[in-house]
């Protein structure tokens, strides 16, 4: 009887230790300075549509501190039926067309549980009212954006401004790329077996095909200057496994965002939506899903990376909740360790309410609690995931200080020596493995051989510390083999500085190193200098620095800019640019010298305003644009061909 009642004390006691120490999902990410999301749908615990979830609304208040809505952001639950709406004219909505009701109650959730608050989702060519579609599929593409610009404003505007909330990351756009191979922006889509025209199709028919970019850019521009403070996100699945191919769907969307970040547009981060088959994560496949965020957050800085929509579905016999748990694990370990990936969102929690039985015959119990509401492991696996987080090494010089660029010396960086923080903070290599088994940064992802970098590819990119102690022009000289004509560019905090080095097909990649020399202008100061390969493969040894006495930097000055009111645009440019001369319209000639001093081009002014300049032959670089105008004076401009 005592020993009993010891032994139940101690059980008691062990229980008590235990409980304590488990933290909760929240409670184990706030740790890690990270947030778990769900989807919330809330008529399951308010009491509409007969239900009442206590224990819904229980576990998602304790273990999670991120919400976004299933459903009820989307525009078939925010636009009141087209009988009902104020305006009657989808082409100019008001408020009043807006359930904004629904907006509200993720927001005050939000607000009442301290967490952060996902918009899915603004455009998509899906959750649309069931009038909808026969109407907005005989738009122009001037109404596509008249109507689409004025939904992302009204709803943007009116969270913005809601006094009990707010909206965190807003889903901009979702779902655009087909999955045809090769993928292409989507133009029609499935919808209860019937293949449909989406609703903005348009914008790619009006402008030959190339509508669907500028229509994106539209939106996102236009979302950012609704509101200025939330993240904007571009959002889709079977995008999250990295594939190497351009035609393949992830390949399509790195060079869609990639493309965007070139022009500017301000897409502060993508959604990797997560749907996923268990028994198909092992680690190989969760490390592909790793590159592909890596490359995100390398595309420019503070670029975010997110898991939007994580549930592994198991699928008949294919796998097991043992195994969906060690999954989760590890999809939670990577996700959560990158920089700039702030958190992670489940696509529900409880079985019971899961959209994969209605979509997918055969499936089900995707996510961490069962119907009754019961932890089920892959709970422990998520938990033991987050638990196993690192915090990313910050980037730093390789030797612990940066290469010395002055005018005095010669600069050399092996190629070998890029920073320290790993793979989408120092460098991005796509291709696996090292070339030889040697011991030197052998678990960095880059290809080393020796004392080189070997087949680097298109795509990859590597960043040095430098510290410039005498701003001027010097001479960049790249020492590379190859058995094929490359192509390379260097940039310094995003912005091209080289234009595109072609560097030589040396008949071999292991002998006959050869120099390439180019002039680059460098400001002083420490700065991260970027090597990206634009087409490879390229085996690489050094990377030179000379101060070039004959050359200087020639920049327009800023006052000089304002009083010619004259602009270039764009620069870089491909082929041709256009310059303004609003108030100087007595310009009588264009020139352009390139670094070493020598006209290469020359241009006739018409007299217009605008003059479209079309340097034919140029190879790309940078060159001095001269403009001479009538009452002698001269304009000096760099510019830049890509
Ligand atoms: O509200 C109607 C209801 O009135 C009607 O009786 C019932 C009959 O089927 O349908 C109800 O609408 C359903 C709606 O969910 C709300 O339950 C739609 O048919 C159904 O198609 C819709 O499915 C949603 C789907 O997106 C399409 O919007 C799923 O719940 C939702 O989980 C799913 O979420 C998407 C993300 O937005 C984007 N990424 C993929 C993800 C999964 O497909």
């Amino acid at each position: 009887m005592k020993c009993s009642l010891i032994l139940t004390a101690i059980m008691i006691c062990l229980n008590s230790i235990s409980i304590s120490a488990q933290l909760t999902l929240k409670q184990a990410a706030e740790n890690k300075n990270k947030y778990i999301g769900t989807i919330l749908n809330i008529n399951f615990f308010n009491g509409e549509n007969g239900t009442n979830e206590t224990a819904y609304r229980t576990i998602a208040n304790k273990e999670f501190n991120a919400f976004v809505a299933e459903n009820n952001f989307k525009s078939g639950f925010l636009l009141r039926g087209n009988n009902q709406t104020t305006s009657n004219d989808l082409l100019n909505l008001t408020i009043a067309d807006i359930n904004t009701s629904n907006l509200n109650k993720l927001m005050d959730w939000g607000t009442a549980n301290n967490s952060i608050v996902r918009g899915h989702v603004l455009i998509w060519h899906s959750g649309l009212p069931t009038w909808f579609e026969a109407i907005a599929s005989n738009w122009n593409d001037a109404e596509i954006r008249q109507f689409s610009a004025k939904y992302i404003e009204l709803v943007m505007s009116y969270c913005r401004d809601y006094p009990g909330g707010n909206v965190d990351e807003w889903d901009v756009i979702n779902e655009i790329i087909s999955d045809n191979n090769p993928a292409n922006y989507r133009q029609t889509y499935s919808n209860n077996g019937q293949n449909v025209d989406v609703w903005f199709k348009n914008v790619a028919i009006s402008a030959g095909g190339q509508g669907y970019q500028s229509f994106i850019d539209f939106c996102f521009t236009t979302a950012k200057a609704i509101d200025p403070i939330p993240k904007l996100y571009y959002n889709d699945y079977n995008i999250e496994v990295y594939n190497r191919n351009q035609n393949s769907k992830n390949g399509f969307l790195r060079n869609m965002v990639k493309g965007m970040v070139e022009r500017g547009i301000p897409i502060d981060g993508v959604g990797l939506q997560g749907h996923f088959v268990s028994g198909t994560m092992s680690q190989t496949q969760v490390d592909k899903v790793s590159l592909t965020m890596d490359y995100i957050i390398g595309l420019k800085e503070g670029m975010q990376s997110l898991i939007t929509e994580l549930d592994l579905r198991i699928c008949g016999n294919e796998s097991n909740l043992s195994t969906q748990a060690q999954e989760y694990e590890r999809i939670l370990e990577m996700a959560l360790s990158k920089k700039n990936s702030p958190g992670l969102v489940f696509w529900g929690f409880t079985d019971k309410y899961s959209w994969i039985p209605q979509f997918f015959d055969g499936c089900d119990d995707a996510l961490l609690f069962n119907r009754n509401f019961s932890e089920k492991p892959s709970y422990a696996g998520v938990l033991n995931g987050i638990n196993k987080v690192t915090t990313p090494t910050a980037q730093s010089p390789f030797n612990n200080s940066p290469f010395i660029i002055n005018n005095n010396d010669t600069t050399v960086i092996p190629f070998t020596e890029f920073d320290n923080g790993g793979s989408g903070i120092a460098y991005f290599d796509d291709t696996k493995g090292q070339e030889t088994n040697g011991t030197f940064r052998a678990n960095e992802n880059v290809d080393i051989a020796g004392s080189i970098v070997g087949f680097t590819e298109a795509g990859e990119w590597m960043e040095y510390t430098i510290n410039v102690i005498n701003a001027g022009v010097y001479d960049l000289t790249l020492n590379t083999t190859s058995e094929f004509a490359g192509k390379a560019n260097f940039s310094i905090n995003g912005n091209n500085i080289s234009g595109t080095i072609n560097t030589p097909n040396t008949g071999s990649f292991s002998t006959n190193y050869t120099n390439t020399t180019i002039p680059i202008p460098l400001e002083a100061g420490e700065q991260i200098l970027r090597f990206t390969v634009e087409q490879g493969p390229i085996n690489l040894q050094n990377i030179s620095f000379n101060f070039n006495n004959t050359l200087a930097i020639v920049d327009l000055e800023p006052e000089l800019e304002e009083q010619l009111e004259l602009k270039l645009y764009p620069i870089p440019f491909k082929e041709s640019f256009v310059i303004t001369l609003e108030t100087f319209k007595e310009a009588k000639l264009f020139k352009i010298f390139d670094l070493s001093g020598k006209m290469v081009y020359t241009q006739k002014h018409d007299g217009e305003n605008i003059a479209e300049i079309n340097p034919i032959g140029l190879q790309s670089g940078i060159y001095i644009l001269s403009v001479d105008y009538k009452n002698e004076e001269t304009g000096i401009f760099k510019i830049l061909k890509n």
